[in-house]
């Protein structure tokens, strides 16, 4: 499965966004890295940081639309509407701890911040779950660290 034929799902967590009172950033810098590499992203959706449409979504991107990899951003901090990681252990199979070890250890370079997020992956089916915090800036500096190690991975679940 060579990164061209990888079919994406981008979901951006954001109260503010998904009433249409702030613009999605983090989402396009998502879908500007994925086209670099080839990929095709299918699904795009801002949803409020709610966890049962957040699970909601992510397993209708998977069972439904056979998605091979969903990237979310945003909500994976320590707020009280942050729920996304909970959402995604919710619907996940198996966890992948080494890509969100790797996404904090990097991150930990640029700022002690990195710490505060609760980011996890994992798979479901044939798919790759992966969380990334909410700012551009992190989500550009997490997604770097990872993602040409990605398509390997998703090969290996097909
Ligand atoms: N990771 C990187 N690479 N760069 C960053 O600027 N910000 C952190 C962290 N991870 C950051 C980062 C901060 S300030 C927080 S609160 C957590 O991600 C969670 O962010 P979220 O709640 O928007 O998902």
């Amino acid at each position: 499965l060579p990164a061209d034929y990888l079919r994406v799902g981008v979901l951006t967590a954001s109260d503010k966004g998904s009433k249409g009172e702030r613009e999605d950033q983090s989402g396009q810098v998502i879908k500007d890295m994925i086209a670099k590499i080839g990929g095709q992203v299918e699904k795009y959706d801002v949803v409020a940081d709610e966890q049962e449409i957040l699970a909601n979504t992510i397993k209708q991107w998977v069972d439904e639309d056979k998605l091979d990899l969903i990237l979310t951003t945003g909500g994976t901090g320590l707020g009280p509407r942050d729920v996304t990681p909970d959402a995604t252990l919710e619907i996940i199979e198996k966890q992948i701890p080494g890509i969100a070890e790797v996404m904090r250890m990097r991150s930990l370079e640029k700022t002690d911040r990195a710490m505060l997020s609760r980011a996890v992956a994992g798979t479901r089916a044939q798919a790759m779950i992966i969380n990334l915090p909410g700012s551009p800036k992190a989500v550009e500096e997490c997604l770097e660290s990872i993602i040409d190690t990605l398509s390997h991975g998703i090969r290996i679940l097909q």
